[in-house]
């Protein structure tokens, strides 16, 4: 192999191989993380500016026959202001993370600090503040959280903390233009389309100025058009400041995105960086971004310097067993097949 050994070169979950514990299902190897750490989170991460911190982070599901690993010891870092976006299979675990970030539901184990919050030790009074002043989620299924037969404007109203009607109307109205629904504040969302109900959501996300905001698959279930639309409307807030996490399975648009963290089998396994040259050109509605390759993709090395490795690299190898040998060669780590 040459010198790209260790960059990932495709898509994610596919069946990976372990370089240091042959028994992936093993979940004592999950770096167990100690959850006595009570404090919220501090310098020199505070300098950072760090929204999203996630250590080793796992959830388990619990049924009445078996217990998944939905997460196993995620790492992820997201800075103030970014605007990053997950990608991986179905099952993969990407609504889970969303999901313990939004406060939804409680991680088994690991870290994550969010806006400074320890989401671990928060108690279930400071969840309800939390879930309603640092958050904003954005479901695919927008059904989740507006009523049918409200207006537009009375959606976007009713989550807010604002004191006096007329400030509510005011910043309601201001978000409803934004998403550019403005010129149906009035009607029922019954009566909306997919798209246009997509849209009030995020402005009722947006409802009490969160500094997180998360969407899962936002634009699954929306045309093209539609689906640029809101992406574009994703891109605009997030110039003007505000730090998304957007789960998608549109290729157009992780395409588009400074930095695609791919997730596979409950845990970060490459990321993708978006080229200097096509920083200024996202806009350009006349690239084909499935054809470009937009983006550099690196593997991700864990805390316990496990990488996954993709199927299509490790086919190449062709091995007998789940046994490599490593080496080192002018700066670079060779992953080679025993003689
Ligand atoms: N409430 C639950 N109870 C039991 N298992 C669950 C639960 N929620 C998720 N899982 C399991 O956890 C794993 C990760 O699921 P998750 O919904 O996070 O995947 P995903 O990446 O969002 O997939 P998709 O792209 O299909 O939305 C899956 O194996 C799923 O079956
Ligand atoms: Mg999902």
């Amino acid at each position: 192999m040459d010198t790209q050994t260790m960059e990932a070169k495709t898509a994610e979950n596919k069946k990976t191989v372990d370089l240091q514990t042959p028994e992936n299902t093993d979940t004592t190897d999950l770096q167990a993380p100690e959850n006595t750490d009570t404090a919220d989170l501090q310098t020199p991460e505070d300098e950072k500016n760090i929204m999203i911190r996630a250590e080793g982070l796992v959830k388990i599901y619990k049924t009445k026959e078996t217990e998944v690993l939905a997460l196993q010891g995620l790492d992820l870092e997201v800075e103030t202001g970014e605007l990053t976006a997950m990608i991986g299979n179905s099952g993969s675990g990407k609504s889970t993370f969303l999901n313990m970030i939004g406060g939804l539901d409680r991680p088994s184990a690991g870290k994550l600090w969010v806006d400074g919050k320890n989401l671990f030790t928060m108690s279930e009074k400071e969840l309800v503040s939390y879930k309603r002043d640092t958050v904003g989620f954005v479901w695919q299924n927008n059904g989740r959280n507006m009523l049918p037969y409200l207006s537009a404007l009375e959606n976007v109203m009713m989550p807010m903390h604002l004191s006096g009607e007329a400030k509510k109307k005011a910043r309601a109205l201001e978000l409803l233009e934004r998403v550019g629904m403005d010129h149906k504040k009035h009607s029922r969302m019954n009566m909306l389309s997919g798209g246009e109900q997509q849209r009030v959501a995020i402005a009722i996300a947006l409802a009490n100025s969160p500094k997180l905001l998360l969407a899962d698959e936002p634009t699954g279930s929306v045309d093209m058009a539609t689906a640029n639309y809101i992406f574009e409307v994703f891109s605009e807030l997030n110039r003007e400041g505000q730090t998304i996490l957007i789960v998608t399975h549109d290729m157009a648009l992780s395409k588009k995105v400074k930095r695609v963290v791919a997730i596979r089998d409950g845990k970060i396994s490459s990321e993708r960086i978006l080229k200097e040259q096509y920083a200024d050109r996202v806009r350009e509605a006349d690239i084909d971004w499935r054809a470009e390759d937009t983006q550099i993709e690196y593997a991700i090395l864990d805390k316990a310097h496990r990488v996954q490795i993709p199927q299509e690299l490790i086919a190449e190898l062709n091995l007998q067993d789940n046994k490599v040998k490593l080496s080192v060669q002018d700066g670079s780590i060779i992953i080679s097949k025993p003689d």
